[in-house]
């Protein structure tokens, strides 16, 4: 993550404003430490009139004129770079994220598609992210692309980003919202065109098979996999489980052993997450990996 890498317009405006603050903030000390090292070296004059008023100009000067100057600069290209953030753009993939402890729920409107933790967005086009939250404040951040908004239960806030070129952004949650907060991240994978579109109409469709395995233990009463009894609202639908390349909010890989692991002792991967222990005999918890393995 690194938003001084910026591969999208949006980040590309804040980098900006982040540079010309530095430069500004680098120019005023080093004429701030040239003005103390002449003070420091040079002789006090003896104090008469003229003296007087040169110190009153300088202070005027240097203490009231400069910085309004350079405070209303900061203030311009301040606003100027939120307006362009903050504009509404042509034609934008609309994207809901709702933040939950601690996962991101991912909803592509006008399609049944729901996933968790990895956007895609296509690349070159404009997206816009409903952001939401059903439980504390989260914090919506991937410091390539886009700025920082916060996910208010309650409200509904909008984030612009777009991504000028191929690739993965890892994002992460930037406020603390409880004991997993630190592995609340995300990833944003920017596919071409052609790629999305097929991506979503993948997506969109129901799994192809049930499992008993997994209706019958306690795993439908948190998740959904459409196309079948498993309905539960809770945690993250796994209807394409296997198309996801990370478990637990990007915290592991999404492999074979850390998907058993995860479904038996989730708490020893992520504490205090809301994924109990599930107690399967060996049989079923190799069915249920597999079924799972099966929902790409
Ligand atoms: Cu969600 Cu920190």
């Amino acid at each position: 993550m690194n938003g001084l890498d910026p591969h999208g317009p949006d980040a590309s405006h804040i980098a900006g404003l982040f540079w010309l603050m530095v430069a500004i903030g680098g120019a005023i000390y080093v004429v701030t430490m040239a003005i103390l090292v002449v003070a420091l070296f040079r002789r006090r004059p003896r104090l008469n009139d003229s003296a007087s008023r040169n110190d009153r100009a300088f202070i005027i000067a240097g203490g009231v004129i400069v910085p309004t100057v350079v405070l209303a600069v900061i203030a311009f290209a301040t606003v100027r770079v939120t307006n362009r953030v903050t504009a509404a753009r042509d034609d934008p993939v609309h994207i809901d994220v709702v933040g939950y402890q601690c996962w991101w729920q991912v909803v592509y409107p006008g399609t049944t598609a729901v996933t968790a933790n990895e956007i895609h967005i296509p690349v070159g086009r404009p997206v816009e992210l409903g952001l939401e939250s059903v439980d504390v404040i989260h914090s919506f951040w991937v410091p390539d692309l886009a700025g920082k908004v916060d996910l208010i239960p309650g409200r509904r806030n909008t984030l612009s980003l777009q991504a000028d070129r191929a690739g993965t952004y890892r994002g992460q949650c930037a406020e603390f919202c409880g004991l997993q907060h630190t592995h609340m991240a995300l990833l944003v994978i920017a596919d071409p065109p052609d790629t999305f579109d097929d991506w979503l109409r993948a997506q969109a469709k129901p799994a192809g098979s049930s499992s008993p395995v997994f209706d019958q233990a306690t795993c439908a009463g948190c998740h959904t996999i459409r196309g079948t009894h498993a309905r539960g609202d809770i945690g993250p639908d796994l209807t394409h489980l296997a198309s996801r390349s990370t478990l637990g909010s990007v915290t592991v890989p999404n492999t074979h052993e850390n998907l058993a692991r995860w479904i038996t002792d989730a708490q020893s991967m992520k504490p205090g997450s809301n994924m109990p222990p599930v107690e399967l005999s060996p049989a079923d918890l190799d069915a249920l990996v597999a079924y799972l393995e099966s929902l790409d």
